[in-house]
């Protein structure tokens, strides 16, 4: 390899969706030389121990200097195979079954682990193109991002039969290799490209890793010393060596404080404090959803009548839209004329204003928003964003990192903390060829930052999703989490969505008389200094520390620096000392 590491491109794609395709591993002559051996021996397994002048090519794919150079950054160094490799499908028992994975309940000894910058995919498969395969060919498929999935993956998902959208088959050409989390849900599909592709998987773990066994003869059965026939079976189930197929898995030991009892019809125990609760009228496809991928779309809100009012209604008031900013961010590829927008629906006359302040405390809505995020959230005057044909697209923005508190989309315990939200109605249909809203599915849970190819969609790395709306359907976006933005507007309508931004209780979103020092604590601050009235400000919106006066010190000396950032959001932070004004 040229370079001492992945690029932040391969990182942000392997931390996003679980898998990293790395084309041209293999050059032709290497793919026509496996490929030859295995036409010649018929083998579809043992292919490491076939006989010698076969096996090295198999031998040297074990250890292929790039697999190991990305495993070492992906997995650890010290990793380990785990099952020796197979081609995918060469069992046809194996085909068309329920897919397994996702990180809930989590499986550490497959897990994804990252902190402080430091990854270790304690799993991971890895497959050889020995033959090209076209999209939908059938075989592998995988769930993009559910090695971080929080939310146990629905069974009509792992089925497949209703998918929710997310199950892929990712195109290959011979000799790529795709890297592919053992947490990620995934399985093989009955082939329909004809002859079968050849896909060669081999799965590493990380060191120390106890997943399967190998298939030495000594591995048959665990040798016990005389002493273990006196045991109870409780006993002997704690007194087991890994690595032998009579203790992998291991036994299970059934608690409840009082008693203990093996099982073995219960793969693993591990009770917790916290029950699924049956009553919290939350759809489960919705809430796996939005965990996964940091957007959720609700069909039919909107009945015919209620569309017909609000169409209606920014049909007369259409002399209103007002044409702001181009928001391409300087971006070829997104370049167009500024975005026409409708404000203020909420005060609009009557009875234009109606149809939009049915919108709001709408119950369905409501209770998606409680379940996201928590009571307690708040909006305001809400805008018609009335995009039409040329109008720019949006360059992308927000992203799980770097981390802003005020934004974040954090999961614990069962809830979602999300503490920015949009729900967008769709007041018209809005396909792929229109343009319109797109995301990066699972960004809201990034570790690296987007790379400028894909926040600008010169390179969108395959990670950016349009979403397809049909009028009265409601789109919820991690609106600080979730990168997203538009491509540019082509449809011959012009697309009407109406954006309802939502702050949760916690952060305000945009300054406020409440943010002058004066307002908030009145008499109190008479006389402050700079550095003083610095620190009795009232909640203002802070993008990422620098937006805000605050406090720096050096050599003793405490001094206010209210140096900006970009993207300001508050006209009520001061570009400069107050004292004495
Ligand atoms: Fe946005």
């Amino acid at each position: 390899m040229d370079r001492d590491q992945m690029s932040n491109e391969e990182n942000y794609h392997f931390d996003v969706t679980g898998f990293l395709h790395v084309p041209g591993v293999l050059n032709p002559g290497e793919v026509a030389r496996l490929n030859a051996i295995l036409d010649e021996t018929g083998s579809d397994d043992a292919i490491l121990s076939l006989p010698e002048g076969q096996r090295e090519p198999f031998r040297e794919l074990l250890i292929h200097p790039q697999l190991v150079w990305y495993l070492n950054q992906i997995t650890g160094q010290g990793f380990n195979l785990d099952r020796l490799p197979e081609l995918i499908g060469s069992d046809p028992r194996s085909l068309d079954q329920a897919l397994e994975g996702g990180a809930e309940p989590r499986d550490s000894g497959t897990a994804y682990f990252f902190k402080n910058g430091r990854r270790h995919c304690e799993g991971v498969r890895a497959i050889w193109a020995l033959s090209d395969v076209s999209e939908n060919a059938g075989g592998f498929v995988l769930v993009p991002h559910t090695h971080k999935a929080n939310v146990e993956i629905p069974e009509d998902v792992l089925s497949g039969s209703d998918d929710l959208g997310l199950t892929r088959q990712i195109a290959l050409k011979e000799g790529d290799l795709l890297l592919v989390g053992l947490s990620i849900a995934q399985g093989a599909l009955a082939w329909k490209q004809k002859p079968a592709p050849r896909l060669l998987s081999f799965e590493y773990v990380g060191r120390g890793v106890i997943r399967s066994t190998g298939t030495g003869p000594i591995t048959t059965s665990m040798p016990r010393p005389d002493w273990h026939a006196d045991l109870t079976e409780e006993q002997r189930a704690t007194q087991h060596q890994p690595g032998y197929r009579d203790t992998t898995p291991p036994p299970t030991l059934i608690t409840d404080g009082k008693t203990t009892r093996t099982d073995p019809t219960v793969p693993r125990f591990h009770p917790s404090i916290y029950c699924r609760d049956a009553n919290s009228a939350i759809d489960e496809k919705e809430f796996f959803f939005w965990d996964l991928c940091g957007y959720l779309v609700l069909r039919n809100v909107m009945n015919e009548a209620w569309l017909g009012e609000a169409n209606d209604a920014i049909d007369v008031l259409e002399d209103q839209i007002v044409v702001g900013t181009d928001t391409s961010g300087g971006h070829t590829s997104l370049a167009g004329t500024g975005r026409p927008e409708l404000r203020q629906l909420l005060s609009l006359p009557e009875p234009y204003c109606n149809p939009f302040r049915r919108m709001i405390a709408h119950p369905v809505v409501e209770h998606r928003l409680n379940w996201m995020g928590g009571s307690g959230v708040r909006t305001g005057n809400p805008s018609l964003f009335a995009s039409v044909k040329g109008t720019s697209g949006h360059k992308l923005h927000t992203n799980g990192e770097p981390i802003n508190p005020s934004r974040q989309y954090v999961f614990q315990n069962g809830r979602s903390y999300c503490e920015a939200i949009t729900a967008t109605w769709q007041l018209r249909d809005v396909n792929e060829e229109d343009g319109g809203f797109c995301c990066v599915p699972g960004s809201h849970k990034a570790n690296y930052q987007v790379p400028p190819g894909v926040q600008s969609l010169d390179e969108p790395m395959g990670l950016v999703k349009h979403i397809d709306m049909k009028a009265g359907d409601v789109l919820f976006f991690a609106d600080g989490a979730n990168c997203h933005g538009t491509y540019p507007w082509k449809g011959e309508l012009s697309r009407r969505g109406v954006l309802i931004k939502y702050s949760s209780r916690t952060f305000n979103r945009s300054g406020g008389d409440l943010v002058y020092p004066q307002n908030r604590w009145g008499d109190v601050v008479e006389g402050m200094t700079d550095a003083q009235l610095a620190v009795m400000r009232g909640p203002d919106r802070d993008n990422f520390g620098r937006n805000v006066p605050r406090l720096d010190v050096a050599d003793g000396e405490v001094t206010v620096n209210y140096e900006r950032g970009g993207g300001l959001y508050s006209a009520d932070t001061p570009t400069g000392p107050l004292a004495g004004r």
